[in-house]
């Protein structure tokens, strides 16, 4: 059978992220590559520097490159940072021809409608995600296509984002010799790289806890009902334990990483007055553990504040997973519980075939979750059709005054 070639590049605050696989065209992806770099010149998910950042995915694609043997061409990228907003909305025709059978035509239609929202001149539309059809107002219908009726109403989930940010990415990954296949906000590919089809359809929140932002994607209904980004992630928790302890902020980094937890003496092993020594420097496993668990229990907080409404155990019964490279702190899913009062885990991507090992860590939820996101939902509008099509319009009213 004749496979695909797929990609994806997670351009991170923390690390950017390669995966290079191919697929079958359904679920059945097989990873060939895989390339980690630091990344620098990003600040809150969003590209401050266009040379660092084209220097750290060049060295990322390069790894990648290298494991799978062969070049890549284009790839699907992850969007995040405080710029992107996101709106539910509706939009309704009617099906006027003689047989009154709704037809693939139709549901472009009905999108266009719902999708002609007034939004900001600086903001482009990211992903228009159909959640639910209704026919003569019969609703939950998922696929309407040859259905009988007279009227056709959508339900969309509508994601934009600022020009300029997205400009500045593209203009990074176009610069390393790789062409943009599509843009897709992080959150949506972190749900797809980690939480279950039961939890989507009872109703689940996730938060991808990264380095510049925190993610977050709200589904209920097996559809996506809200997506936000919080500029609070793990970054703060190592600033705070920089300020907190006299500590250089890579020093603070590494004791989060190695020693850190969110409640002292969270393991039944460990004593909550030792010391700890790391570098030439000491210092207090209480002291460290009690500034990481404020900052936490502080996000825990600002997370469930994004939730749309407030009576939480009807809308996510499923409670809330945390997933990123900062959900691997020790405790966590603990305390996010006792703060919640809603069932709490830690979500790993899951398992793909291939070079994968490294992969099985909330860090790289994102980066597996691109990949899985355009296999699963092609019936959602990306940025790339819009683009084409108007690359498309361009050079036609181009050809046209040539002529
Ligand atoms: N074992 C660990 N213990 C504690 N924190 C960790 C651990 N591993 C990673 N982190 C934290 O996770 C954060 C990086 O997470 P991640 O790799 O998901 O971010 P990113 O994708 O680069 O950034 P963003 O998504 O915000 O643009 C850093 O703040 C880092 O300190
Ligand atoms: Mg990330």
């Amino acid at each position: 059978m004749k496979r695909n070639r797929i990609a994806a590049i997670d351009v991170g605050t923390t690390k950017v992220c390669t995966i290079m696989a191919d697929t079958d065209g359904d679920d059945n992806i097989r990873i060939i590559g895989v390339g980690v770099a630091p990344s620098s010149g990003l600040q809150k998910g969003m590209v401050v520097n266009v040379n660092e950042a084209k220097d750290s995915i060049y060295r990322s694609v390069r790894a990648a490159e290298r494991t799978a043997g062969y070049k890549l061409e284009s790839a699907y990228i992850g969007v995040t940072g405080r710029h992107i907003h996101s709106v539910n909305s509706r939009g309704a025709i009617a099906i006027t021809r003689n047989d009154q059978v709704v037809r693939p035509e139709d549901m472009r239609r009905v999108l266009d409608v719902a999708r002609s929202v007034k939004f900001p001149n600086e903001q482009k539309m990211l992903h228009v995600i159909p959640r639910t059809y209704a026919v003569d107002g019969q609703e939950g219908v998922k696929n309407p296509v040859g259905m009988h009726g007279f009227r056709l109403d959508v339900e969309t989930h509508i994601i934009t984002t600022a020009i300029t940010s997205v400009q500045n990415l593209t203009k990074c990954i176009r610069s390393v010799g790789v062409e943009v296949a599509d843009l897709i906000m992080e959150p949506l590919a972190s749900g797809e790289a980690v939480l279950s089809n039961e939890e989507k359809l009872g109703g689940v929140m996730l938060a991808d806890i990264g380095g510049g932002t925190t993610d977050i994607a709200v589904f209920k209904d097996n559809t996506i009902c809200h997506t936000s980004v919080l500029p609070v992630a793990g970054y703060q928790v190592t600033r705070d334990i920089s300020i907190g302890l006299g500590l250089s902020y890579e020093l603070a980094e590494e004791m989060k990483r190695k020693y850190g937890s969110v409640v002292p003496g969270m393991e039944e092993d460990t004593d909550s007055e030792r010391t700890l020594s790391h570098d030439g420097h000491s210092v207090s496993y209480r002291e460290l553990s009690q500034i990481i668990g404020v900052r936490i229990e502080e996000l825990i907080r600002l997370i469930l504040l994004e939730l749309p409404n407030a009576d939480y155990s009807r809308m996510i019964p499923a409670g809330l997973v945390l997933t990123g490279g900062g959900a691997n702190l020790p405790g966590i899913a603990e305390l996010a519980e006792q703060v919640t009062k809603l069932p709490v885990r830690v979500g790993y991507p899951v398992q793909l075939y291939g070079v994968s090992d490294a992969l099985h860590d909330p860090a790289y939820a994102t980066s597996v979750g691109l990949l899985l996101w355009k296999m699963r939902n092609k019936g959602s509008e990306g940025w790339q059709i819009r683009e084409n099509g108007l690359r498309r319009f361009v050079s036609r009213l181009m050809k046209l005054f040539a002529k």
